[in-house]
């Protein structure tokens, strides 16, 4: 709590904190948990602590040390069930609740988290600039781990059980093979629920517990392709983009992304001019999608 400094002659305001105490209503900010993306680590991510730090002096940052640089490449459910661990640890330690903060592909790994942790206490799940209805681009990142192949050719690579230890390949999704994508994708269809699954009711419950869905991208990105995969839009078999609201998973609601949209709790931020390895050191980005959240 503030100190409150006591203006004679104002009882009301010498009251207000004890008031707004009363009404569990404290002035600390909830922890933000960090989550990295592929071919990077905590270190990347130290600008936004900063600003965070800087605009809600006092929050507790945790930026998670796990699966960096090359190690990110591990195959995504591996890496929900490692960063599940150690998100999960905090949460107990923080019973007032935390946000969740991630990056790129840290986005999908979150998901996963938020499907899989029963009774979690996430509030906010900021995504920043994440494939989250999949990725069909041949950017610098794919043909780091593909070089000289066109991204017409991943799917051969990808959509096989040894493809699949890879986490680009776990969300890869190329829409001229969605019946490959379907059957061999062992990730991406099934958290999207594009795929029946046994545990779609378990996971959607979960992932509705949180209270703010808030998805970052923008035209700029270069990385994310396409771009609008931040906000849940993807290309169809032409490669043209259907947006979020006509994409079959938001229509069926298999995992609360439309519940969570009719609630009042989504909230998609766009901005231009921003390459994908600066979202997370651009304050006005900041400043325009993710503090109002974070409080
Ligand atoms: C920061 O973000 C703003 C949009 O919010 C953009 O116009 C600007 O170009 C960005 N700056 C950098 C260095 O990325």
């Amino acid at each position: 709590m503030r100190s409150s400094r006591v203006i004679p002659g104002s009882p009301a305001l010498v009251l207000l904190p004890l008031l707004l105490l009363a009404a569990g209503c404290t002035d600390a900010y909830k922890p933000v948990i960090i989550v990295h993306g592929i071919f990077d680590g905590p270190r990347e991510l130290a600008g936004l602590s900063g600003f965070i730090e800087e605009s809600h002096p006092g929050t507790e940052v945790i930026l998670i040390d796990l699966l960096n640089y090359k190690l990110s490449i591990a195959p995504m459910w591996k890496q929900v069930n490692e960063f599940g661990k150690v998100i999960k640890s905090i949460m107990q330690r923080s019973p007032e609740g935390v946000h969740l903060l991630c990056f790129s592909q840290g986005g999908l790994v979150c998901r996963g988290v938020l499907s899989l942790i029963p009774n979690h206490n996430v509030h906010t799940f900021i995504s920043l600039s994440s494939p989250l209805a999949g990725q069909f681009g041949d950017t610098e990142y794919v043909n780091r781990l593909f070089p000289d192949c066109a991204k017409t050719k991943v799917h051969l690579f990808c959509y096989n059980k040894w493809g699949q230890k890879l986490s680009i390949c776990d969300y890869w999704k190329d829409p001229h093979y969605t019946s490959a994508y379907l059957r061999n994708n062992l990730f991406l269809p099934l958290l999207n629920g594009e795929k029946e699954n046994s545990y779609m009711t378990e996971w959607k419950e979960n992932f509705l517990r949180i209270k703010k869905l808030v998805l970052i991208g923008g035209p700029d990105d270069g990385v994310i392709t396409p771009w609008q995969s931040s906000h849940f839009a993807f290309y169809d078999s032409e490669e043209n983009v259907v947006e979020m609201r006509n994409q079959e998973f938001y229509v069926k609601d298999t995992f609360g992304l439309r519940t969570l949209d009719a609630r009042g709790d989504l909230s998609v931020c766009v901005q231009s001019g921003v390459k994908h390895v600066e979202w997370h050191s651009n304050f006005t980005v900041f400043t325009s999608c993710m503090v109002e959240w974070l409080v």
